[in-house]
């Protein structure tokens, strides 16, 4: 456990949000707590003053640090059954809509596994209903706040460990092999683009939005900040759009009547 008392611990999160702008006062305490105290012995400190001292004087310490703040993990279809639901609820009824344009934000897709997996399913359904013209109208866009992931998603070299969860056809498919990594097929690569983004910073990079996925990021937030982004996610989907959250994540409180279930094992809801 941490050492100090807690105005120093505070002062540490003050410090962390002014230089780096990461907002620490939304985040869970207890997970920020653990994850600092990990640093702090990896450094040999003792105390959070101590260890700011380390962050002023060894800048590849406070990226390590905010890397494990942010909390990367992914993989491709993760948690299959949810891409299940999705290919089989959620994409024929985006196909159906009016609006020829289709919209998808993935809020905190880490390295970009999660945007490609909707856009394989997604180039995968215009292939078996014979329209691959329709692809031309949709934009996936993945946002982060960690913009070396986001470099990493650009790129889209993955090695045999993202791709765990990822069925044999579609791997065959789908991820064409370079130098031993897995690449993404060019036509579903196009698909997809990326860009910074804080979710905290409430300035959403997209309106009219017809699918939003924010899987494994609220998690980590507390209850207020969580309040506010499903509020911001109801205004920035298009009318009946879709929104899926984490397999342990769930809409709480004012949200529940905002969102409609879809599939509510899978996390799938629906604006109303
Ligand atoms: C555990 S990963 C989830 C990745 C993917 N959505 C999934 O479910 O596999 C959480 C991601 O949320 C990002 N994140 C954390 N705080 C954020 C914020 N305030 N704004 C945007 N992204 C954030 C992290 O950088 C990290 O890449």
């Amino acid at each position: 456990m941490i050492q100090g008392d807690d105005a120093d611990f505070q002062a540490l999160m003050e410090k962390i949000t002014r230089d780096r702008g990461f907002r620490c006062a939304s985040y869970k305490d207890k997970c920020l707590r653990r994850r600092i105290a990990v640093r702090m012995r990896a450094k040999g400190t003792f105390t959070p003053s101590e260890y700011a001292g380390v962050l002023d004087t060894d800048p590849r310490e406070y990226e390590r640090l905010l890397r494990s703040l942010t909390v990367n993990v992914t993989k491709f279809f993760r948690n299959w059954d949810t891409y299940s639901a999705i290919e089989s609820k959620v994409i024929p009824a985006l196909w159906q809509l009016p609006d020829r344009e289709l919209r998808i934000w993935s809020a905190g897709c880490s390295s970009g596994e999660e945007p490609y997996s909707i856009g394989i399913l997604l180039h995968k359904y215009a292939a078996e209903t014979r329209e691959p013209a329709r692809l031309e109208s949709v934009t996936i866009l993945g946002t982060d706040i960690d913009g070396d992931r986001l470099g990493e998603a650009e790129r889209a070299f993955y090695a045999e460990s993202a791709l765990g969860d990822t069925p044999a056809a579609l791997r065959e498919r789908y991820f064409p092999q370079v130098a031993g990594l897995h690449t993404m097929l060019p036509d579903v690569k196009r698909l997809v683009s990326f860009e910074c983004n804080d979710l905290l910073s409430h300035q959403p990079p997209l309106e009219d939005v017809h699918l939003l996925l924010c899987r494994n990021v609220i998690i980590y937030f507390e209850r207020e900040a969580q309040d506010a982004l499903f509020k911001e996610f109801h205004r920035v989907l298009a009318p009946g759009g879709f929104l899926v959250l984490g397999k342990v994540e769930t809409l709480l409180g004012e949200a529940r009547g905002l969102f409609a279930p879809v599939n509510a094992r899978e996390r799938i809801f629906r604006k109303v």
